[in-house]
């Protein structure tokens, strides 16, 4: 249990009884992270304030349960920021044409799974053109419990799909009577799990990270922590993709700038 002080403030206050409630480290987020999740709380309970949002916290203990993980619903979508998926492909022909062989990636953070599955294709279609044998499964994590299990299902519905040509969803999916899912040899291939990336170590090293839309939500200390955490799971050489917001710039020793308008970095030796 997390009794950690996370700040006077009745926002603060929330956070810090949610934190002890759900056994969750709540610490390391910047406290604005949770407003837009009580807020939503507030209205789905019609209460009027965070005082008696606060007051029902201390009635149901559950409602801590359901605060996080509105926290927690990450907002994502299949190449999201097109541009930046473009520059990462190009970066990877390169390293490919370098280096023909197969290459182990790892998504952080990849909420329900698109994010997870764009890297998935860009790396999939690349070594089909170069006729290189298949590689150790992907891997990807998530804090969210729910949204790894909505990932492990795989199906996404004709709204979520948008983001994808007709050819690639021809190519990766099956109809499914709510939209299309990934086809089952792709789906052996993709190894989600639910851990907590600023307590858990990244499972095993990789060539590739993709760690998109966290550190925006962090404390400055918990980014450093997380980036340095990155920089251990990384080969030297190897690919740290951020999101757009997002920058690896406080650590210079560890990574090197490759593509600045899209948050692409190199591990350093
Ligand atoms: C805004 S979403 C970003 C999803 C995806 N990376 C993207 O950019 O499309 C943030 C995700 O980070 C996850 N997350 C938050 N804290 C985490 C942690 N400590 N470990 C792993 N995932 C975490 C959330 O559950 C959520 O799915």
């Amino acid at each position: 249990m997390h009794t950690l002080r996370i700040g006077t403030d009745i926002l603060g206050k929330i956070i810090t009884r949610a934190a002890t409630i759900t056994g969750e480290y709540l610490a390391p987020y910047r406290t604005e992270h949770f407003r837009d999740a009580v807020e939503r709380r507030l209205r789905a309970l019609d209460l009027s304030s965070y005082e008696a949002y606060l007051t029902h916290l201390e009635r149901d203990e559950d409602e801590a349960y359901a605060m996080l993980n509105e926290a927690f619903v990450g907002v994502t979508g299949f190449f999201r920021d097109a541009q930046a998926f473009d520059a990462l492909s190009e970066h990877l022909t390169r390293r490919f044409c370098q280096h023909p062989s197969p290459l182990r990636a790892y998504v952080a953070a990849c909420s329900t799974g698109q994010e997870a599955l764009s890297i998935f294709i860009l790396l999939e279609r690349l070594r089909q053109a170069m006729g290189l044998p298949e590689p150790a499964p992907l891997v990807a994590t998530d804090i969210n419990p729910h949204a790894i299990e909505t990932a492990c299902e795989g199906v996404y519905t004709a709204d979520q799909l948008r983001g994808l040509s007709s050819s690639l969803r021809h190519q990766f999916f099956e109809p499914h009577p709510r939209g299309c899912r990934l086809l089952p040899r792709y789906r052996r291939r993709i190894r989600y799990q639910v851990s907590d990336v600023l307590r858990e170590r990244p499972p095993g090293r990789f060539e590739l990270i993709c760690c998109r839309n966290l550190l925006i939500y962090l404390q400055p200390r918990a980014q450093l922590h997380l980036l340095n955490s990155l920089h251990n799971a990384l080969r030297p050489g190897g690919l740290l993709f951020l999101g757009a917001y997002e920058s690896a710039a406080p650590l210079p020793a560890l990574f090197a700038l490759v593509d600045a308008d899209h948050s692409i970095y190199a591990r350093r030796p």
